[in-house]
């Protein structure tokens, strides 16, 4: 039975109030705010019985928080990506450093330009992985991509998003075949054989649950998903992410959990 073992997240720095935002949730972040729901959500991880790495805050990055964009962590191999958004790239020199703790130098891969590509657009479902085409995340990036995850036995399927900042944005997996789907990502083909539940519209945000080893996080102030989560047999734990919505992140954005 799939079980994480570790977490690594990384504290938000004061500089988040100009981190990239679409302004879909209108607003800059209050950073006292941010950094009372960051540690709810590391107590969040702990309860479900993970190892929590905290990195400190890195003031160069203003976006460095939403640590899931520049690695993909696997069983069998880290692979460290390169963000489609220019003022992210530098992000991956220090989360090299924090993956050497956990990986051997010869399975961690890297991303290379031209390709790009960013966690958040890559969605793992037992061997294989869904990646999402976005503004972030390009062609050769995915090609890249699935190259090296085919060397470790793992495949890949490309997404093409239309709308939304990051696959993950719009459908995360839960395990145990369920998957919770919003808007543009409703209908589509690639996803008929899972129990989908479809998020309602105007909790779309809510699409953005983490599965943590049998436990689901939730976030708050989303009642129909929290709901549905547990008519699906989940123990959940809710966590206020209102700091980080309003830089378009999310509960899966602001951890690496392998
Ligand atoms: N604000 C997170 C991102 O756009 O990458």
């Amino acid at each position: 039975m799939k079980r994480f073992t570790n977490v690594i997240v990384r504290r938000p720095c004061r500089a988040m109030t100009e981190g990239i935002t679409s302004g879909l949730y209108p607003g800059k972040p209050d950073y006292a705010l941010a950094l009372i729901q960051h540690d709810a959500y590391i107590d969040a991880l702990k309860k479900c019985q993970v190892n929590v790495t905290v990195l400190p805050a890195d003031e160069e990055f203003p976006d460095s928080c939403f640590v899931e964009d520049p690695a993909v962590l696997t069983e069998r191999c880290a692979i460290i990506t390169n963000p489609g958004a220019a003022s992210r790239k530098g992000e991956i020199l220090s989360i090299k450093e924090a993956v050497r703790n956990f990986y051997p130098e010869d399975r961690i891969e890297q991303i290379m330009s031209p390709g790009t590509l960013e966690g958040g657009d890559v969605m793992m479902c037992r061997d294989h992985f869904f990646v999402g085409r976005s503004e972030r995340t390009n062609e050769e990036g995915i090609s890249q991509f699935t190259r090296i995850l085919k060397k470790y036995g793992y495949s890949c399927s490309e997404v093409k998003l239309e709308e939304v900042l990051h696959l993950k944005t719009g459908v995360n997996y839960l395990e145990q075949n369920n998957l919770l789907v919003s808007g543009e990502f409703t209908d589509k083909e690639e996803f008929s054989s899972f129990n989908r539940y479809v998020i309602p519209e105007d909790e779309a945000y809510a699409a953005n649950c983490i599965w943590v080893n049998d436990k689901v996080i939730v976030p708050e102030g989303y009642p129909a998903v929290l709901e549905a989560v547990k008519a699906m047999g989940y123990e959940t734990i809710l966590v206020d992410t209102s700091e980080f919505r309003k830089l378009d992140g999310g509960l899966s954005c602001l951890s690496l959990r392998f």
